[in-house]
């Protein structure tokens, strides 16, 4: 079974190839991936060596180079992680996510028609269904309202994918999962930034008044979620994914104090972020009634596991934060 999944050597990727390949002999795994700030190969040690893997270093955006990789590799199945991932950077400048993840996936949809595949599933998010009040949970069926760049990008994405199930038949999934948590996860994002400002004694910029809530779930329980929705998922449907664990972020970044045996007065509240969705929440019944899954991780264990991983591997955050994410910073923060 040959299957192209497109950034395996970001955060989420990357613990889906590490995970599918210790499991599993009987997939054959293509890593497309075009290595940006956000793409670390290191994150792929598991399995640099093994026979069912090949690593490509490219563009989803690449019309000649996806088709030659299509072609050339049999590929049959599809799992589009590639994009750019990160709300606040597609405030700073949207040119780009427009182009991975819009026109990105319009490439790989197209290759993936040209050459009849069996399944296509695309990576999506829950904040293409914008923001909820005080109660009530996204489901599939939330109409899409999108808020910032990134997230207006991926619904694109998802109306396409959509577009080519319904115009053309070809066999596609997607799943919207919410905020991730875990290894390997790049120090832009909520979690790992703020345990590694607390392990550098720097402040911890809190968006606004701390109170925005989005569902927690462990990267690995989303992976398990994404493998059965590929082997199981039914054709031109979407499933949402989520472990029911709403948290202010206020909350999150205290426990982190917390764990770490720091004080508050590391917190410092900074302006908010623009157009800042204040809840999210998943409804995750689709799946758990109809495949079967369920999150297996309990969120402080996992919380705790994931503080000593960033404990653990120094190196890894050190050596990306020693780089161009000094400049990220100093722009994404120095006015702030
Ligand atoms: P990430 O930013 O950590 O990794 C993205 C990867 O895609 C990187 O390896 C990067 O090099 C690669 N990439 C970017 N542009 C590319 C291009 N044009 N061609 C080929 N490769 C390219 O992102 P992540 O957090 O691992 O998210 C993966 C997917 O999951 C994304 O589609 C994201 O929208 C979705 N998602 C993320 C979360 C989350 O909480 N992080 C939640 C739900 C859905
Ligand atoms: O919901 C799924 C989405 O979750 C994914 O689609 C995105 O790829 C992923 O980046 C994530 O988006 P968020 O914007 O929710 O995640 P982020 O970690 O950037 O921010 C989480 C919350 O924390 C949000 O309310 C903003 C706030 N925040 C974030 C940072 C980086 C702060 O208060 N301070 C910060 O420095």
């Amino acid at each position: 079974m040959n299957i192209l999944v497109t950034g395996g050597a970001g955060f989420i990727g990357s613990n889906f190839i590490n995970h599918i390949l210790s499991e599993r002999d009987d997939v054959f795994i293509f890593n497309l991936d075009k290595l940006t700030y956000a793409g670390n190969l290191e994150n792929l040690k598991p399995v640099e060596g093994k026979k069912n893997y090949q690593f490509i270093r490219g563009d989803i955006t690449n019309n000649e180079l996806v088709d030659y990789i299509f072609k050339k590799y049999s590929i049959k199945y599809v799992i589009n992680f590639a994009a750019e991932s990160h709300v606040d950077r597609s405030i700073l400048g949207s040119e780009i996510f427009y182009r991975t993840n819009v026109i990105g996936t319009n490439v790989l949809l197209e290759a993936s028609r040209r050459y009849n595949i069996e399944k296509f599933l695309q990576v999506s998010t829950d904040e293409v269904y914008g923001s909820l009040g005080s109660t009530g949970l996204f489901t599939e069926t939330t109409p899409i309202t999108t808020n910032s760049p990134y997230s207006s990008s991926k619904a694109a994405a998802d109306l396409m994918v959509q577009a080519f199930h319904h115009t053309y038949g070809l066999p596609t999934v997607i799943t919207r999962c919410s905020n991730n948590y875990g290894p390997l996860q790049f120090p832009e994002k909520l979690i790992p930034l703020m345990i590694i400002n607390t392990l550098n004694g720097k402040r911890l910029p809190i968006y606004g008044d701390g109170l925005n809530v989005r569902d927690w779930i462990y990267v690995i329980d989303h992976n398990k979620a994404v493998e059965l929705v590929f082997e199981k998922g039914r054709a031109g449907e979407v499933y949402n994914i989520g472990a029911s664990r709403e948290m202010k972020n206020i909350e999150i970044v205290k426990l982190i104090l917390n764990k770490l045996g720091k004080t508050e007065d590391m917190i410092e509240y900074v302006k908010d972020r623009p157009g800042h969705d204040r809840r999210y929440a998943i409804d995750s019944t689709k799946i758990q009634t109809e495949l079967g899954w369920k999150p297996t991780f309990e969120f402080e264990q996992a919380m705790d596991n994931t503080i000593e991983w960033y404990l653990a591997n120094k190196d890894w955050w050190q050596r990306i934060i020693s780089g161009e994410y000094q400049n990220y910073y100093e722009v994404q923060y120095g006015n702030r």
